[in-house]
């Protein structure tokens, strides 16, 4: 059972994709890719069919050698899209698949000029976690399934190619890529558009445009050492090089760990390193997600528990104990706001997702809830048991893909049963399989943030005057720990009277932004409705516009106004934002 995936018409155990060879032309008149892939197979059931995934793709032609192979696509599934089945000849180990994706394929995203930092070139960008890469390349979409690659990529001339993978130079105007470790399909990336590259340290650099890169190889200058202090804790960084690109503002999510080269949104360049964190979290999936990967969506909780858990120590590490508290204190509030607004099934570790888009367990609940967890391991056993143990599951589960109960069983007999009597201080069946928390998980604390949450409460209650707030130095912890812990609605006046003491409106900090905008929305705070119009054109990142478009959509004059503004915006974002926030804005009354 434990390797049956949901979200997968493939069935590896009969047919596996082991390698793939991609040939693809990007097509920016069209919005299509227009190519081929080639895939070798590994068939343990001489009998049985190739099943792939595919979603809204047009497959023209399958062959083996120079014969063509019968196929049929099935019918589509609104979540899953449609399964390609193939006719095998007795001897086939390698197909070939002349396709194409269509323009709206849910894993791209076809930028026009406008859209981009620089407006002068288009801009091409594929995110495939969950299960999107089946959308621009038939597939066996299984996190279960892990392949290599290689690429053969086309783009217009003056535009950079960037893949999670290799550069292996160029060939007859197509650029060369190679990924020789295995790694399952929601990790294989691309990005094409005016980028350039700038090293910062001898394995590490930063990939933007141009107009962006000088901002965002300043802002992650210490990406060599991050990835330093995570092989001192966790062993050796096996990917060769660490890169972060810098994508244009529509990006949906914070960042995506593409193996290589982490993919993330400009939102976290605030100028100071504050929003640093989201790097090392990426850069932690190298060990926890790239490395040991879940076997289904309903095991997120080890990609992403794991993950948040090891950003903090990484945190801890580079920036300090103080930041590192910050950050979990923040992280803590997050969680239990989810955890008053969701039903048990969703605050499950090992969530079941049977007949739901996975991206649905996208909460808190396998970040936050998951890293708890860790931190009470950590905790009990001490930091260096866990932190060995920790090294040595990497070491055991490298370049696999692994369930819940497998994770369990060597946790189990690799750590419980050596230290029985700190075992029993952690109640693991609780956390993982029962909804809430259990009544142990540690409590975060930080005491740079205490005084601000206090400021927040007397300068709300006029016991505490703008000017002696001394919030001129505040990071954007600070800032949101303070936002957060005011009670709203709020006099309009007084946001005005804060707004020009510390230029709220027109911060270049997009999670402070992001807050005060939540307020000004539910203070009716009019003075920042224009900064909330040309946020929400810009920006594409989900975790940001989920929580305005529904705060907006509590007043009747928010409702017109976010119907108004989402009419323009929305063919601005991504497919994945669109669907989030149709669900916001066209069917929530
Ligand atoms: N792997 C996730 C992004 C993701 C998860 C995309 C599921 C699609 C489906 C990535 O590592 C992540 O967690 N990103 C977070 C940032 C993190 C610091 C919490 C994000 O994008 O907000
Ligand atoms: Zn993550």
């Amino acid at each position: 059972m434990s390797d049956f995936d949901a979200h997968s018409h493939s069935q590896p155990n009969r047919v596996r994709v082991t390698h793939c060879a991609l040939s693809l032309i990007a097509d920016f008149k069209s919005q299509i890719l227009r190519g081929s892939v080639k895939l070798r197979l590994q068939r343990s059931d001489p009998n049985a069919p190739l099943l792939l995934d595919t979603r809204d793709l047009d497959v023209k032609q399958i062959t083996w050698q120079d014969a063509q192979l019968p196929f049929r696509v099935g019918s589509r599934d609104p979540i899953l899209g449609s399964a390609l089945e193939i006719d095998l000849p007795p001897h086939a180990d390698l197909v070939t698949i002349q396709y194409t994706s269509l323009p709206h394929a849910s894993g791209l995203q076809w930028l026009t000029p406008e859209q981009t930092a620089g407006r002068n070139h288009p801009f091409l960008f594929s995110q495939n976690q969950s299960i999107h890469a089946r959308s621009w390349m038939p597939i066996q979409d299984s996190p279960a399934v892990r392949i290599t690659y290689n690429a053969r990529i086309k783009a217009p001339e003056n535009l950079r190619v960037v893949m999670a993978a290799e550069p292996n130079g160029m060939e007859d105007g197509f650029h060369l890529f190679r990924m020789d470790l295995p790694i399952p399909a929601y990790l294989v990336a691309i990005a094409i558009g005016n980028i350039e590259f700038e090293a910062v340290g001898p394995r590490t650099g930063v990939y933007a445009e141009p107009c962006v890169l000088p901002a965002a190889t300043q802002e992650f200058e210490d990406l060599e050492k991050l990835v330093d202090a995570v092989e001192r804790l966790y062993g050796p960084y096996r990917w060769g090089r660490y890169e972060i690109l810098i994508l244009p503002p529509s990006f949906p999510f914070g960042g995506m760990e593409n193996p290589i080269v982490t993919f993330a949104t400009p939102t976290i360049i605030a100028g100071d390193k504050s929003l640093v964190s989201l790097v090392s979290h990426e850069l932690a999936h190298s060990w926890s997600g790239n490395l040991v990967t879940n076997a289904t969506w309903s095991d997120f909780w080890l990609n992403e528990g794991f993950t948040t858990y090891i950003e903090n120590r990484i945190q801890e590490e580079v920036y300090g104990r103080e930041q590192a508290l910050m950050e979990q204190v923040l992280d803590r509030r997050e969680l239990d706001k989810e955890l008053t607004e969701f039903p048990p099934g969703d605050q499950i570790l090992h969530i079941d997702l049977f007949g739901r888009d996975p991206d649905d367990g996208t909460t808190r609940v396998p970040y936050i809830k998951g890293a708890l967890l860790l931190r009470q391991m950590e905790h009990v056993f001490g930091r260096p048991v866990f932190d060995d143990f920790l090294k040595r599951y990497f070491d055991q589960f490298a370049f696999q893909s692994i369930s819940t109960e497998e994770a369990l069983t060597y946790l189990r007999r690799q750590l419980f049963d050596l230290y029985p009597e700190c075992a029993a201080q952690v109640p693991l069946d609780e956390w993982v399989f029962q909804a809430g928390l259990p009544s142990s998980a540690p409590e975060a604390d930080s005491r740079r943030l205490q005084p601000v949450s206090e400021s927040a409460r007397r300068w709300f209650a006029g016991d505490m005057s703008t000017i002696e707030l001394s919030a001129g130095e505040w990071i954007s912890q600070e800032w949101l720990e303070f936002m957060q812990n005011l009670p709203r609605p709020i006099d309009p006046s007084k946001l005005a009277e804060l707004d020009r003491a510390f230029n709220l409106t027109s911060s270049n900090n997009y999670e402070v932004l992001q807050e005060w905008l939540l307020v000004a929305i539910e203070s009716n705070y009019q003075t920042a409705f224009p900064r909330l119009e040309s946020f929400l054109m810009e920006v594409g990142r989900i975790k940001f516009l989920k929580p305005l478009y529904t705060h907006l959509m509590m007043s009747a004059a928010g409702e017109s106004f976010s119907r108004l503004i989402y009419r323009r915006a929305r063919p601005r974002y991504h497919p994945i934002a669109r669907a989030a926030i149709d669900k916001i804005v066209y069917f929530s009354r």
